[in-house]
């Protein structure tokens, strides 16, 4: 009995195979001839392509995931140059209860990146979610300040000189709350008016004078008149903190997709946003790249094309501007993703990698936009060298089972 595999198996390596933009002309050969596993090691993994193009690519960890899910973390390892705390090092998770800390899954994973040369990002240590129950009890405008920079300390001091850039300020727009400044309102900014931003940003940066400090939000993306005028925020934020010499260094544009969605469209608007961002001498960071496809075609080879047609446009249009220099996917692979419980989509394909950590078409779609990137130029600008990790004076780290 020969080894046929289904219709579906040989049009699914089809549409791999075709989403890769190799010759779209095999895919009639694929019908006679089972297509060989797409390659997606070593020069062929997603790191490989980026680093050519002078990126760092990665993604969002599942700290719990990565424990207890070998294949899970040697996909990370073969595909990341950098990757961040899917949640283990938000607030609610670090602090649960007032003084009482939880810093076992933040270490393993700061262990696990050190131990395999991969770049780590912080997220995020200023946010109106994830707040542990007893700040939302306790915090009054009479401790909000103190609580914010003990907690920045905190974190940045216990890192310093371990990660490539922190997500100091998360979602501090919203345009919604009418406010002329475009700020969303906020805890933060009710107990401590819009001064809050430039203050967690210093105190990042009087923590960690290594890490590079971001300004992280979402809906900066499509051509919808919401994205742009999120970005016209954005923008009027950054270059008043800009005015004040606040310490910024990048903004992460959080790059949470929609596929087969009309008005998800990428182009002159993203463009002109990172122009201006580059023109404040800025770094740009995809942050959370994925695809919400549960608004896609029926039927996974049309939600393959959605999903390929959002991501290659948006990278194509984002790529294009030298002063993007990382792209992180918010997850590796479907079988760790928000998108299934979010969406209410079980069957989401909005990642590089399913269920089975086998390729889906967004991984070549990703791939291809990096080989058609324009290349970067060194990095410029970067924090000074960031301290070794056994620098006298840093916390000592308990003894935690590592992470493979
Ligand atoms: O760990 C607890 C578990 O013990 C408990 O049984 C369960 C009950 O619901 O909750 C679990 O915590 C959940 C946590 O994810 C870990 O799975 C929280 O309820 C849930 O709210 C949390 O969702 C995270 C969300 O941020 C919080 O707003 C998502 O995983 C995470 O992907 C998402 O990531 C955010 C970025 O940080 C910022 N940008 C948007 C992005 C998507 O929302």
């Amino acid at each position: 009995m020969t080894n046929l595999r289904t219709r579906r198996q040989v049009l699914r390596a089809g549409a791999i195979v075709a989403g890769s933009s190799l010759i779209a002309g095999c895919h009639s050969t694929a019908l006679m001839h089972t297509a060989p596993p797409l390659a997606v090691g070593g020069e062929s993994s997603l790191r490989f392509h980026a680093a050519s193009a002078g990126l760092l690519f990665g993604c969002a960890v599942d700290v719990a995931a990565l424990r207890r899910d070998p294949e899970y973390a040697r996909l990370i390892r073969q595909q990341c140059s950098i990757i961040v705390a899917e949640n283990c090092m938000k607030w609610s998770n670090i602090e649960p209860e007032r003084d009482r800390f939880r810093f076992e899954d933040a270490d393993a994973l700061m262990a696990f990146a050190e131990k395999n040369r991969i770049k780590m990002r912080g997220h995020t240590l200023v946010w109106h979610e994830q707040l542990p129950a007893w700040l939302e009890k306790e915090v009054v405008p009479e401790n909000a300040q103190q609580l914010m920079v003990a907690h920045i300390r905190k974190m940045c001091s216990r890192y310093s000189g371990r990660i490539h850039s922190w997500d100091v300020v998360n979602e501090a727009v919203d345009p919604k709350d009418g406010r002329p400044d475009g700020l969303r309102n906020t805890p933060w900014l009710q107990s401590l008016g819009p001064e809050y931003i430039e203050t967690a940003f210093r105190a990042a940066r009087a923590a960690d004078p290594s890490a590079l400090l971001t300004y992280n939000d979402w809906g900066l993306e499509d051509e919808t008149v919401e994205n742009e005028d999120r970005r016209r925020a954005v923008l009027l934020l950054i270059r008043r903190l800009r005015a004040r010499n606040v310490p910024v260094d990048a903004v992460g544009i959080q790059s949470h997709l929609r596929a087969g969605v009309r008005g998800a469209q990428y182009g002159s608007g993203l463009k002109r946003f990172i122009a201006a961002l580059r023109d404040l001498d800025l770094q740009v960071f995809l942050t959370e790249l994925d695809v919400d496809d549960s608004r896609a075609p029926a039927g996974e080879a049309a939600r393959d094309a959605a999903v390929v047609e959002a991501t290659s446009s948006y990278l194509s249009a984002a790529l294009a501007d030298p002063s993007v220099r990382a792209v992180l996917s918010w997850g590796i692979s479907t079988r760790h993703t928000w998108l299934k419980e979010r969406y209410r989509n079980p069957i989401t394909r909005g990642l590089p990698f399913d269920d089975t950590l086998q390729p889906l078409p967004m991984f070549a779609a990703i791939r291809d936009s990096f080989s058609n990137a324009v290349a970067r130029p060194q990095d410029k600008g970067v924090r000074p060298p960031a301290r070794t990790a056994n620098a006298p004076g840093d916390v000592q780290q308990p003894h935690l089972p590592s992470l493979r």
